[in-house]
């Protein structure tokens, strides 16, 4: 049984897109020496503020139009793509089966079960389900639902459809993270076997919170919180236009106060949110610990968030990187792929699907 992609097809050659509320990413991922992967190109294509509002397209000439000097700046042929929803615009629960249905069946059992969780008529909505594994009993199954309304995927498949592009994938955000997130675990020592790793990744808008050991899920939360913040910040205490203030951002060049005016209290903040998120995690499971933290996302990328969640947490810290395993052509530039790669661990996983059986 395959994983989820609510419009179904699958093909062979394809890219993984990440239409966020800061940029556009493609990532092209292909088959290297020796069984490993390569990263064959990439592109992160800045939006503007409006483009993506709460997940949704907000603008869809400015983010059809983001795409395409995407694709013009990525240099590859590839027509197919995988895309993700947003896990505010995904409906998705964990339910158990009877072991040993029939692909038909289990189709209609899960149908019968999505009418009860999901606030839409069945004929809104695509559905799809993934057979996650065993269940606490042999003869039950864990199977997750999940379901995206038909209008929103439209406009997202519409974005890509409109740059001559076809969308043969369509996943879930938080699962495309931790299909990336899986190859960052392999990474640790013991390929972090019988350990709690916890990825944060903190983006523009929307910061994800997953928990994994031995490659399954133990927990999922995303809260909104990002980046998007500091950038305000910035953009209020030195009179700047938030276009302005998310350059600056980036190349680190604001005034001598930046680090203990703005950027301090951000990360105080940013701290506390993150403590707060493990609490919830802890007081909703059965776990009081986790082993390591790994932080993704575009603001893995300010340089003493390593740091400060160390010392906050008082768990090792570090920065996720999908492509550590993978070969990289030297025309890509390590060095950039390195400052990239927090933030391309969502369209890594998308890219991935490429791979399916
Ligand atoms: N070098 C950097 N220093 C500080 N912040 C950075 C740096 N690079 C990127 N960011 C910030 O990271 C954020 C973008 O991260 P990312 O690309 O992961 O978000 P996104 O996927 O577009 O957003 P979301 O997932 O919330 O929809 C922006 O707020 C950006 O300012
Ligand atoms: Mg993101």
């Amino acid at each position: 049984m395959g994983k989820i992609s609510f419009l179904g097809s699958k093909s062979r050659q394809l890219a993984g897109l990440d239409i966020s509320s800061s940029s556009v990413k493609l990532l092209e991922l292909g088959a290297g020496d020796r069984g490993a992967l390569r990263v064959e190109r990439y592109v992160i294509e800045p939006l503007s503020g409006e483009a993506i509002v709460d997940g949704n397209i907000g603008n869809f000439d400015a983010v059809s139009d983001g795409l395409r000097r995407a694709l013009r700046r990525f240099g590859s042929g590839v027509k197919n793509v995988a895309i993700a929803m947003p896990a505010s615009a995904v409906f998705a629960k964990k339910i158990l089966l009877p072991a040993g249905l029939r692909e038909l069946d289990m189709e209609m059992q899960v149908e019968t079960e999505a009418a009860q969780i999901i606030p839409f008529a069945l004929d809104e909505v695509n559905l799809d389900f993934q057979v996650v594994g065993p269940a606490g009993s042999p003869d039950e199954v864990e199977v997750l639902v999940a379901a995206s309304r038909k209008e929103q995927i439209e406009d997202r498949v519409s974005v890509a459809e409109s740059c001559g592009l076809k969308v043969s994938v369509v996943d879930v955000e938080s699962l495309a993270l931790e299909a990336a997130f899986e190859l960052v675990v392999q990474r640790l020592p013991n390929a972090g076997s019988g350990r709690l790793v916890a990825l944060l990744d903190i983006g523009a808008a929307v910061m994800n919170f997953i928990v994994l050991r031995d490659g399954q899920r133990v927990y999922a939360r995303e809260q909104a919180f990002g980046g998007q913040q500091l950038t305000k910040d910035i953009a209020r205490q030195y009179g700047m236009s938030l276009d302005e203030a998310e350059m600056a951002k980036r190349s680190n060049n604001l005034p001598d106060d930046y680090a203990s005016t703005v950027l301090r209290p951000f990360l105080e903040n940013l701290a506390l949110e993150i403590s707060r998120a493990l609490q919830f995690f802890f007081t909703s499971t059965q776990y009081n610990e986790v082993d390591y933290i790994m932080l993704g996302g575009g603001c893995a990328g300010i340089p003493e968030l390593v740091d400060v969640v160390g010392k906050r947490t008082q768990v090792p810290t570090c920065i996720a990187n999908p492509f550590t395993a993978m070969s990289v052509p030297t025309k890509l530039g390590t060095r950039k792929l390195l400052t990239d790669a927090p933030s391309l661990m969502v369209a890594c996983g998308l890219a991935l699907r490429r791979f399916d059986e």
